[in-house]
């Protein structure tokens, strides 16, 4: 693969890919009909319509590698793919093979297949210090199993979460701590108390003021913001003072700061963790890892009181545990994480070039690991703006990219990269006449808006 060029004032020359040839129609003819029959018009609120400018394709029909085609035939470079779950590539074939494979041997069957102790003992294989692992379809429903594990192993009924990370669950012990929190029982929500990133001191007072009564801490070891020096260490002693037990969720940093999630990276090891996301390339898997002596309380092999853990009727299919077993046979042998670490740094070199370029400083940022990488929007006053978000966005979308984030996969060449750095560079040159002339002249129709709101 190569860098063609590495100056983003280079790209102000470069062929723009013009919003005069993309053509939507289809897109917009579908629309309607979508939110018709759909609530929210789409089956996960971070790909609905309010969350793009109005000039953003409505429907992708197909995708391959980094590279996704809309209903109108539009092409586009795509970051943060399928919820940042797609990280080797859209149709990458290895793993599609080996799903294909195993659905011609049957998907689901009366008795357990080998494939789910095959997955099981290569999924412990890279997370140090588990000894024990359940298999799902949703993050959200490892993590759920998680807190009753530890609910049920400590007797305690409340629940500390890191209020500063975005999201932990669909269920209702999490989502009732949002803005949608409609339908939830006050009296579940209440059970859910809330700290502080890198507060230490501010957990410890959590606990003074409910000594006994917290079962777990759940947090992402690390979302945008670093730990401090020693913090989760920090963490993890004051939970084994306390009788809580720690729980990671590695949705997203896991097989993405390291093979081994960010517990490796960091080299803390929590007594559970939850994973999901770049498991299965895409594919509908996830899994709770985590100590012996917790997750047996799921199993037969004990005097204590039973725990339902995560028994569903689709939980195992066989094709999903075929698609994680080959992308970890991949991530191992390709050396997947470096790639995706690599490819982020390259386009972060290249973006601030254009922050500094068009005179962004202060306005327009970058945040997160280069594995991980978001942009943040601000306007004049230098407060987060979603217009300036929707903006953005759209001239990205007018130059072939669509960015949510800038999170790369393994399928992000040099070329892409390039391609998506000339992209930034000329969004830039309009984000500066926006901030300098008014947005209105620049952004089409409405800004986009934030999943959790209580009101539409
Ligand atoms: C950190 C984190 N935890 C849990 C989840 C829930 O995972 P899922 O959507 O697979 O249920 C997500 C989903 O975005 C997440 O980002």
């Amino acid at each position: 693969m190569s860098g063609s060029k590495n100056n983003t004032g280079a790209a102000a020359e470069a062929v723009v890919r013009s919003s005069d040839s993309q053509d939507f129609s289809k897109s917009r003819a579908l629309q309607p009909k979508a939110h018709n029959l759909i609530p929210g018009g789409s089956h996960t609120y971070a790909k609905g319509d309010d969350q793009f400018p109005e000039l953003a394709p409505g429907f992708i029909a197909r995708g391959k590698g980094c590279h996704v085609w809309d209903l109108d035939g539009n092409e586009f470079v795509e970051y943060g793919m399928g919820l940042r779950a797609v990280t080797l590539g859209h149709g990458f074939e290895p793993v599609v093979e080996a799903a294909y494979k195993q659905m011609q041997q049957g998907i689901n069957f009366s008795r357990p297949a080998k494939i789910e102790v095959d997955l099981a003992e290569a999924m412990l294989g890279v997370i140090d210090g588990a000894a024990m692992v359940k298999f799902a379809k949703n993050g959200s429903d490892v993590t759920t199993a998680a807190v009753k594990l530890a609910r049920a192993y400590t007797g305690r009924d409340l629940v500390a979460i890191c209020g500063d990370q975005p999201f932990f669950s669909t269920d209702d012990w999490f989502i009732g701590t949002t803005e949608l929190n409609a339908g939830i029982p006050q009296a579940i929500t209440e059970l859910t108390l809330k700290f502080r990133y890198n507060d230490l001191d501010g957990m410890r007072e959590l606990f003074d003021r409910h000594p006994a009564q917290i079962a777990c801490v759940v947090m992402e070891a690390e979302a945008i913001a670093a730990p401090a020096s020693g913090y989760l260490q920090k963490v993890k002693d004051l939970c084994e003072e306390k009788g809580a037990v720690l729980i990671f969720d590695e949705m997203i940093t896991g097989f993405r700061w390291h093979l081994g999630g960010a517990q490796k990276f960091h080299g803390v090891v929590p007594h559970l963790s939850t994973f999901g996301k770049a498991m299965g390339n895409g594919f509908a898997i996830a899994a709770l890892v985590g100590k012996r002596e917790i997750m047996c309380l799921g199993g037969l092999d004990h005097d204590q009181d039973r725990v339902f853990l995560l028994s569903t009727t689709h939980g195992a299919e066989t094709h999903a545990l075929a698609a994680s077993l080959e992308t970890l046979r991949i991530y191992r042998e390709r050396q997947v994480v470096e790639f995706l670490w690599k490819q982020g740094q390259q386009l972060t070199k290249l973006v601030n070039q254009s922050i500094a370029e068009n005179r962004l400083g202060g306005v327009f940022e970058l945040l997160g690991r280069p594995c991980n990488l978001i942009f943040v929007t601000r306007d004049n006053d230098q407060n987060p703006s979603q217009a300036f978000r929707a903006l953005f966005m759209q001239e990205l979308i007018r130059r072939g990219v669509i960015a949510p984030s800038f999170v790369v996969s393994f399928s992000h060449s040099d070329e892409d990269i390039q391609r998506t750095a000339e992209a930034v560079y000329e969004s830039h040159v309009i984000y500066r006449k926006a901030l300098d002339e008014g947005i209105d002249k620049y952004l089409n129709g409405r800004p986009v808006k934030p999943v959790f709101r209580k009101y539409n």
